[in-house]
């Protein structure tokens, strides 16, 4: 794995499928003074969405690949990855689960966000089953990406508390907004390491 040395800013993707607010947070990050990041490229299996939108507004590099032909559409992406020479691939809502054989090729450098405190409630509809078990706290986690869904090591994690009169979307947009917060958080704590 390569050092981030000197003024040298490391290349980063994020990866997206939708409203893309953790992209907006990695890219405010990615533009403030001490940021040692530089948000190269955004890649999105769907096109009409508004973190592309965000994207293009801008300036900042989109890509969309349909994934029907997963296997291809990777094949695109290592390229186009390594051309770049992306060091950190973020996924933010990419709803799109990686080939072993990708997630081989960029071992420790993919992030991804889940919405629950891993690792309870990996995969889909984290809110709608905390609610249902009555849990008192939720949250949300930065994890490196291994082969097994939502559990490679954990980075940083929020704890949220879950009022009693929640619903799966009010505890949704609570947990977002510190979401946005630990992404970049976790960003920095990791950036040394690769
Ligand atoms: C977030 O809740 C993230 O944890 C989950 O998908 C959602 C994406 O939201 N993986 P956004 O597109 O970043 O706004």
């Amino acid at each position: 794995m390569g050092k981030l040395i000197g003024k040298n800013k490391l290349n980063c993707a994020v990866f997206i499928s939708g409203r893309g607010s953790n992209l907006k947070s990695i890219y405010v990050y990615s533009k403030s003074k001490i940021s040692k990041i530089n948000l190269k490229i955004v890649v999105s299996n769907k096109s009409n969405v508004k973190g592309i939108k965000f994207a293009k507004k801008n300036k900042i590099r989109t890509v969309v690949l349909n994934f029907k032909n997963q296997q291809y559409a990777e094949k695109q992406l290592i390229k186009l990855l390594s051309l770049n020479r992306i060091k950190l691939i973020c996924l933010a809502g990419f709803m799109k689960i990686l080939s072993k054989n990708f997630i081989k090729k960029f071992k420790y450098k993919i992030i991804n966000i889940h919405p629950s405190l891993l690792p309870n409630y990996k995969g889909l509809n984290t809110h709608q089953k905390v609610i249902e078990n009555k849990e008192k706290y939720s949250g949300c986690t930065v994890h490196y990406v291994n082969e097994k869904l939502d559990s490679g090591k954990i980075i940083l994690q929020k704890k949220v508390k879950v009022l009693k009169s929640d619903t799966a979307q009010s505890l949704a947009k609570r947990i977002l907004f510190y979401e946005n917060k630990l992404y970049p958080k976790a960003i920095k704590k990791i950036l040394f390491k690769i």
